[in-house]
């Protein structure tokens, strides 16, 4: 027998059931939900796909237009960082890439990701009533594992950015992941019991993240941002491991600056630590 779970999300209403295969996903329902001013205005969905941040790439050198939405129901090569690839199971997630032509400078770029990880979060906080965190700089954890990753790519031409895509993948439906993630990966269903509708998440995404980015835009950092951003922070008073190539050293993680970067303090002072350039662990696991 099917089992039914209770959802928050508005489109079923409080009192209506949904059950993963009832989670349908398409151009129509996308559009039915929209409530945005910008992001999604153009909205493409395609069943497959191999990566949505290349499909917007490849959409972006086609003209289309700054917050263009791409979204699939599976992808067939999935990236994550750090060339590692992304699970993107059918039906199971959200695989979706904002596509921004923001005349800002290339240096200020890289802070549109936890401009992104902001967004996610506040939306599965809005949805499903729990609370998630934020491992630096944009990985989403519930109960210590993730279920959200974010990929930001620029394309640069002649030292002026022509466009980034903002890659996010949330986990919402998974019942198992591969043996190589399944100790630091999860979903929302498996945390929460709930079959939270994509739609709806996807929509809420875009809506927190057309607020987070006005923000981010009055002055291209993150002065505005930094005390949701330390409060949803998982690191933040823990001992962290930062994985520094040349120099791998640990200290107690007490926030970001305006920038982004990582405060980490060390037996041996102060360090910030910029994304991008190293990645960071807890001592003692994932977080
Ligand atoms: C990470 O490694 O944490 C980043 C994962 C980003 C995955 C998303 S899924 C949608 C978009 N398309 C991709 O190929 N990757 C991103």
């Amino acid at each position: 027998m099917k089992k039914a779970y209770q959802t928050t999300n508005e489109v079923y209403g409080e009192d209506d059931k949904l059950t993963e295969a009832e989670d349908s996903l398409s151009l129509e329902v996308l559009e039915r939900v929209r409530r945005t001013a910008w992001a999604g205005r153009k909205i493409y969905y395609f069943p497959v796909v191999d990566s949505t941040n290349d499909k917007a790439r490849q959409l972006a050198a086609e003209g289309c237009p700054d917050g263009t939405l791409v979204v699939a129901g599976r992808q067939e090569a999935g990236k994550g960082r750090r060339g590692r690839s992304w699970v993107s199971p059918d039906g199971c997630g959200i695989f979706m890439t904002l596509l921004l032509k923001p005349d800002i400078c290339p240096d200020n770029a890289s802070m549109l990701t936890l401009v992104a990880a902001l967004s996610v979060v506040r939306a599965i906080e809005n949805q499903t009533k729990v609370p998630v965190g934020i491992k630096w700089p944009n990985d989403i954890v519930l109960n210590g594992k993730k279920i959200c990753g974010i990929l930001t790519e620029m394309c640069m031409d002649s030292g002026r950015i022509s466009h980034v895509v903002v890659g996010i993948g949330i986990n919402v439906h998974n019942a198992s992941f591969p043996n190589e993630v399944s100790e630091t990966a999860t979903s929302l269903y498996l945390e929460t019991g709930m079959h939270c509708s994509r739609a709806a998440l996807i929509e809420e995404v875009l809506e927190q993240f057309e607020t987070f980015y006005a923000i981010y835009r009055k002055t291209e950092e993150l002065s505005g941002l930094v005390g949701v951003y330390d409060a949803h922070l998982v690191n933040r008073h823990r001992q962290v491991r930062v994985l520094d190539p040349t120099e791998p050293f640990e200290g107690e993680a007490q926030g970001i600056t305006p920038r982004g970067e990582l405060i980490v303090d060390t037996p041996d002072g102060r360090r910030l630590v910029s994304a991008g350039e190293v990645s960071v662990r807890g001592v003692y696991g994932y977080v």
